[in-house]
């Protein structure tokens, strides 16, 4: 299976391709965490990308379309697959079609999360993560057990720093703009299933699967 999961930020991608990764044992594959981790070691990719992010821009795509093209070759993602946050922008999908062709692969099913605005900024601006480990919570929706602590390593938990009110707005603004175009251009494949973002994540969850099934 070699999906991806598109959508505005704050949609629910993240949860949901981390539970379905879990169950099908592939490996979720999120541009944002490895481009998150580089800014957290301050490698030369996470110095490079740290201010686009931190203003709510898109890193460049060559930058991106490299770290995609160096983790698909890893031998994990042979069986499939699940795209969290890239493609973003018409050439990083052509980059990434040519790439998968090259070895005789193509993406089975693209799952584009639809949300309201106001669901949108409510669910960011909650947001809560624990940058050892990754999880994320919601304080109102999901909130862990202990206030500002990873339930799962005891971390303490931050706000992202693009989850700022000026941010998520040029976020949501940049997403119109550059990544809303790939509806259309995964729709004339005929691999986009639209799926209702809204509700608990579990009844979102049942949606994913029965799209997939
Ligand atoms: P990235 O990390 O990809 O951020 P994003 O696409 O903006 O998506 P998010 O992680 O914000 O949201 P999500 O849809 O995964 O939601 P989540 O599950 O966390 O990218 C960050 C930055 O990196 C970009 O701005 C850019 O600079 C750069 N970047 C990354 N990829 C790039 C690329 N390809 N090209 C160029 N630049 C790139 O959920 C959100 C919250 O809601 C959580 O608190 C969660 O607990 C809660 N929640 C989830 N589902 C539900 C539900 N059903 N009900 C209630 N609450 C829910």
């Amino acid at each position: 299976m070699r999906l991806i999961f598109l959508g505005p930020p704050g949609v629910g991608k993240g949860t949901q391709a981390q539970r379905l990764s879990a169950q099908q044992s592939i490996p979720k594959i999120s541009t944002g965490d490895i481009l998150r981790e580089a800014v957290l070691k301050k490698t030369p990719l996470g110095v490079q990308a740290k201010s686009f992010m931190d203003s709510g821009k898109l890193v460049p795509d060559e930058v991106v379309i490299g770290i995609i093209r160096a983790r698909l070759k890893e031998t994990d993602s042979k069986e499939g697959f699940i795209l969290d946050g890239f493609p973003r922008t018409v050439p990083q999908a052509q980059a990434l079609t040519s790439m998968l062709r090259q070895d005789q692969r193509s993406i089975d099913r693209v799952l584009n999360f639809e949300l309201s605005n106001d669901e949108l900024v409510r669910r960011l601006s909650g947001r809560r993560s624990c940058p050892n480990c990754q999880a994320v919570y919601h304080l109102e929706y999901s909130p862990s057990q202990k206030p500002e602590l990873c339930d799962r390593c005891g971390g303490k938990l931050i706000q992202r720093s693009d989850d700022q009110p000026e941010t998520i707005r040029k976020r949501l603004e940049v997403y119109r703009s550059q990544t809303l175009p790939l509806i259309r251009f995964y729709e004339e494949q005929g691999v986009l299933v639209r799926i209702d973002g809204s509700g608990p994540p579990e009844t979102v969850y049942q949606r994913v699967t029965a799209a997939l099934g």
